[in-house]
């Protein structure tokens, strides 16, 4: 069964045990690394937890809720092993694992409703990366070490 690592703030808490329930009823296993409570918190420490989790994983994939998806993405992308992509559409989500590979989904759950975020994890969680001309501008993001 694959797994599918969570994480919100509180901000995202809600649309996060949303997606969960979804996630599991479409057979995956979920991980959640909190928040656990609509407590106000931090992203970055939710988001950094998340991205090491998935990257620590070769073929790992998460999902990050914030109220926009903003500093969730701004805070995993620092993972060098990580490509998160903000998608506010089904098509950026689908495109985001075709041609980015991308492996962490970022949402604003201030910003879509429950249903659309739905579709955009199934979009996402549905795609595929078409390699070729993709791997070698992926091989081309991170700045030298
Ligand atoms: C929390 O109020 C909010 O700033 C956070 O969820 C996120 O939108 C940040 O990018």
């Amino acid at each position: 069964m694959r797994t599918i690592h969570l994480a919100s703030d509180h901000a995202g808490f809600a649309l996060k045990g949303l997606l969960a329930r979804h996630l599991e009823s479409r057979g995956y296993a979920v991980q959640d690394h909190g928040t656990h409570s609509t407590e106000s918190c931090d992203y970055p420490v939710l988001a950094h937890a998340l991205a090491a989790a998935v990257e620590a994983e070769p073929e790992g994939l998460g999902v990050l809720i914030c109220g926009t998806g903003i500093g969730v993405s701004i805070t995993a992308n620092r993972h060098p092993g990580i490509r998160a992509a903000l998608c506010a559409t089904e098509l950026q989500a689908r495109l985001a694992r075709e041609h980015n590979n991308a492996n962490v989904l970022c949402l604003g759950a201030r910003i879509i409703g429950d249903e659309l975020a739905r579709a955009i994890t199934d979009a996402f969680l549905d795609g595929h990366f078409a390699g070729g001309r993709h791997q070698r501008r992926l091989d081309r993001i991170n700045l030298p070490a």
